[in-house]
């Protein structure tokens, strides 16, 4: 868990920013295609208005996939691909083709993640997962005690939110799911993820109750925050692995 604390929000946006879009370069300049998971919630919004105002940048490399989605219409408010869509995917030149939006809205919301999970395997080694992080430690709509948690070979799951969360049916990559990309990077900003981010990295008993203790890419998450939501005991500029 590489934590990198910097000064606020919009600083915490273009860290991120800086990250994918030198990731997305090094895949390019390999000729490999780049698959980025989306996050939803709010946090990540300004990460894509900056990733959208970047101009001129080849973003034709890139597969867009979700790492999460409330079962909702596409265009609810509370639908991961509509942000996405008005914040970045309207914004720049990209292929509809890679565009691989969760079906939220499928009657069948099991069968729509089995469905994804064959997007998913019909698109090599994903890079990069985006991930937020609710102040339950929730993080993609893997939730604490959920069963999804226990899921150890499907890739994407339905799953539930808990009573008084947005849209209570959810579709969400599993542990499994996530471990298949190369990196996690979790956004994570304010002061109201200041407690559960302490809690995450100073209780010893966290990775057994808190989901976002329990990703694990293949090369490891960074968690850029910024100041308001880092525990108070860290050194200037975040700390290494615990
Ligand atoms: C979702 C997200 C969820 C989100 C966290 C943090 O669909 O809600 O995937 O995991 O990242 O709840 O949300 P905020 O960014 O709004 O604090």
């Amino acid at each position: 868990m590489e934590l990198r604390v910097v000064e606020d929000a919009e600083a915490a946006a273009r860290e991120a920013r800086r990250e994918i879009l030198a990731a997305v370069n090094a895949a390019r300049e390999s000729s490999r295609s780049f698959v980025l998971g989306l996050a939803g919630g709010q946090t990540p919004r300004r990460l894509y208005e900056l990733l959208a105002a970047e101009g001129g940048f080849d973003w034709s490399p890139v597969h867009f996939v979700w790492g999460d989605e409330r079962c909702v219409p596409p265009g609810d408010p509370a639908s991961n691909y509509r942000l996405a869509h008005e914040s970045l995917l309207s914004r720049i030149d990209v292929d509809a083709a890679c565009i691989h939006r969760m079906r939220g809205d499928a009657v069948d919301p099991d069968g729509a993640a089995r469905e994804y999970e064959e997007v998913l395997a019909g698109l090599e080694d994903p890079d990069l997962v985006l991930l937020g992080l609710g102040t339950d430690g929730h993080t993609a709509s893997l939730f604490p005690r959920s069963p999804a948690l226990e899921e150890s070979l499907r890739l994407v799951t339905a799953t539930s939110a808990p009573a008084g969360a947005v849209s209570p049916r959810r579709l969400t990559l599993t542990f499994p799911g996530l471990a298949r990309f190369r990196r996690g990077l979790f956004l994570v900003t304010g002061t109201d993820k200041r407690t559960i981010l302490t809690t995450l990295r100073e209780d010893p008993t966290a990775a057994e109750r808190l989901p976002a203790a329990r990703v694990r890419a293949r090369e490891g998450e960074l968690w850029i925050v910024d100041r308001a939501a880092a525990p108070q005991n860290l050194p200037h500029g975040g700390g290494p692995d615990r």
